[in-house]
């Protein structure tokens, strides 16, 4: 079974004159160890998708599922608690907190989960250290480069362990080798703890690292190319 299948997902914004068919019948489905990119023109619906797979908005038509259940039959609190604890976040504009620590912005984090302490400042570590991180651990967010901050976000994104991280344009900030150790670390998590990982990009170097590139345009998604590994 997939961890995630989409099946005919369509989304439309406003009505009238206004409204927009962002996504126009969308089936897709990722499975657990897995790495998807997902490539397509500015406005093609991506960040819509993102937002229906990560729960974030409603579909208009079509079914989700998760893990085998249909995500139309959660109520408020089973909704709540898939985007909280199965759904690692990692958008553009992901904030940090400015004047803490790399590492102190991560255990914030943690802290909200309830988890041993001692455990969750390993894990920290251990996230720093994958992503490259280990010597801006002790720095303010603000003191870090783009390209850290944009590390910073995504081992945020997965100290909770999450099921399924959504990546909207991780790399938009960073140039061609600082994105491709970010693509690599996220590849090393997804496929060594079994996740999986839906990447919006506009790189295709990067999206080329993926396991599979699915390309959207005007609300339709097409395959890419074959499957790389
Ligand atoms: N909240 C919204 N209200 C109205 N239209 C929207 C909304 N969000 C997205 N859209 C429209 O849906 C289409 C797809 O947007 P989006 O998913 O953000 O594309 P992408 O991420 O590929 O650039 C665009 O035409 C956009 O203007
Ligand atoms: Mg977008």
């Amino acid at each position: 079974m997939a961890l995630l299948e989409l099946t005919d997902i369509t989304k439309t914004f406003g009505a009238g004159d206004q409204r927009v068919e962002a996504l126009r019948g969308v089936s897709m489905a990722v499975e657990a160890g897995e790495m998807v990119a997902l490539v397509g023109p500015s406005g093609s619906g991506k960040s819509t998708l993102l937002a229906i797979i990560g729960a974030l908005l409603t579909p208009t038509a079509g079914s989700m599922l998760i893990g085998g259940r249909d995500v139309a039959t959660f109520d408020a609190g089973a909704r709540t608690r898939y985007r909280r604890d199965q759904v690692g976040f990692v958008f553009q504009a992901s904030n940090l907190v400015p004047f803490l620590t790399a590492r102190e912005n991560l255990l914030l984090v943690g802290e909200f989960g309830g988890a041993d302490k001692g455990a969750l400042r390993r894990r920290a570590d251990e996230l720093l250290k994958e992503l490259g991180l280990t010597e801006a651990a002790g720095q303010a967010a603000n003191r870090l480069s783009g390209g850290q901050r944009q590390r910073v976000a995504i081992a945020r994104a997965l100290m909770r362990d999450p099921l399924l991280i959504l990546v909207d344009e991780p790399t938009a900030s960073l140039d061609t080798t600082r994105g491709a150790q970010v693509v690599e670390a996220l590849r090393e998590e997804i496929h060594g703890r079994h996740k999986a990982c839906v990447m919006v990009t506009h790189d295709l170097e990067m999206a080329a690292r993926a396991d599979r590139v699915l390309e959207i345009r005007d609300g339709l998604l097409r395959a890419h190319g074959a499957p790389v590994v």
